[in-house]
């Protein structure tokens, strides 16, 4: 019997130079550590999404546990799930932690329902993150629709905490309708503060919305983009960062200026399950963050 032997490397996206690398995927295996934590404080934003300040209980493990903009953590609700949440806050507060968590199903809705002094676990950080060093001496685009904005709160830190390092700095912002805005009364100390030049845009307004109407997109309009000294970091669902990024491409923005998160059902966070795959691509080892060039080239990425 004669066996057809496949020409092609079957681990291998046609575009791929390389297989995956299974070596330091049993590297990450290793990081299935969790993370004992206290809430501390519950914030309610919207009538979906609250965000959750932890705490790091062991003053050890507090130490050790470090994270860079754009990483996420795996949550653990012990007798109900885990489930991946992006890490949305600073990486400078030891042992503190925010994530900012919409009601969507079982394991959300449950958190949604913990109290201050509730302990939860987490296992991370997780995943590939905003090359925020990279992007230093240029100015930066960011963009959010919706949720959008918690995975991006990485970054905004970051820059405040390094603002010297970064010239203009723009936050796009856009939400179906006015209250599901979040962090709204953040902006006026990210524009005042971290000197932020802030723009919102809503698609359905009530009737005391005054500002600007239509899709984010919109907001390019009256902007000027020094496309060769600009770095874009696009955060919502991918219809959006679709057109987003195909408008940026458009007026001259390289692809690989451009940071996308890119965000799939995920079990384990760490390479080891396979169900957050797309083609031989492990969404959360090799994501979620992507420059825009590699999520193009990857076959139903978006
Ligand atoms: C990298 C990453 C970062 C995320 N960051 C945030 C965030 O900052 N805030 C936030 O509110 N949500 C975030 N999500 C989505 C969040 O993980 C889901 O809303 C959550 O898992 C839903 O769980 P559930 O049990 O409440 O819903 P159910 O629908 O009951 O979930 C059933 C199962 O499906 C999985 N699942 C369902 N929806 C998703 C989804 N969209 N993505 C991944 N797994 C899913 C869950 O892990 C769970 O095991 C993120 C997802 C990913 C992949
Ligand atoms: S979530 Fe298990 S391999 Fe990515």
């Amino acid at each position: 019997m004669s066996y057809a032997i496949p020409t092609s490397n079957i681990n291998m996206e046609p575009f791929m130079k390389m297989p995956p690398d299974f070596n330091r995927k049993s590297i990450i295996m290793r990081t299935d550590k969790v993370y004992e934590c206290e809430i501390i404080n519950i914030v309610r934003l919207t009538d979906m999404e609250k965000l959750f300040h932890l705490r790091i209980i062991d003053p050890v493990e507090a130490e050790l546990f470090k994270f860079k903009p754009g990483q996420f953590v795996m949550v653990e609700l012990p007798g109900f799930g885990e489930m991946p949440i992006s890490l949305s806050g600073s990486t400078q507060r030891k042992g503190h932690i925010g994530l900012c968590v919409r009601k969507s199903g079982k394991v959300t809705g449950m958190l949604h329902k913990a109290v201050v002094g509730a302990k939860i676990g987490i296992r991370g950080p997780f995943g590939t993150f905003f090359p925020m060093e990279r992007m230093a001496g240029n100015n930066i685009l960011l963009i959010a629709g919706g949720l959008g904005l918690a995975p991006l709160r990485g970054p905004i830190y970051w820059v405040n905490e390094h603002r010297s390092e970064y010239k203009d700095v723009h936050l796009l912002y856009g939400t179906k309708k006015p209250e599901q805005i979040l962090f709204d009364y953040q902006f006026d100390m990210w524009a005042r503060i971290y000197d932020f030049d802030i723009r919102l845009i809503v698609e359905e307004p009530d009737d005391r919305w005054k500002g600007r109407v239509g899709l984010i997109t919109k907001l390019f309009d009256d902007m000027t983009i020094d496309t060769g000294n600009t770095y874009a970091i696009v955060c919502g669902p991918p219809v959006m960062f679709k057109f987003v990024c195909t408008h940026l491409n458009k007026i001259g923005l390289p692809m690989d200026r451009m940071f996308v998160d890119l965000e799939r059902r995920m079990h384990c966070g760490m390479g080891k399950c396979c169900r957050c795959m797309v083609g031989s691509t492990f969404t959360c080892v090799d994501g979620p963050v992507m420059d825009y060039w590699t999520v193009m080239n990857l076959k139903e990425a978006i």
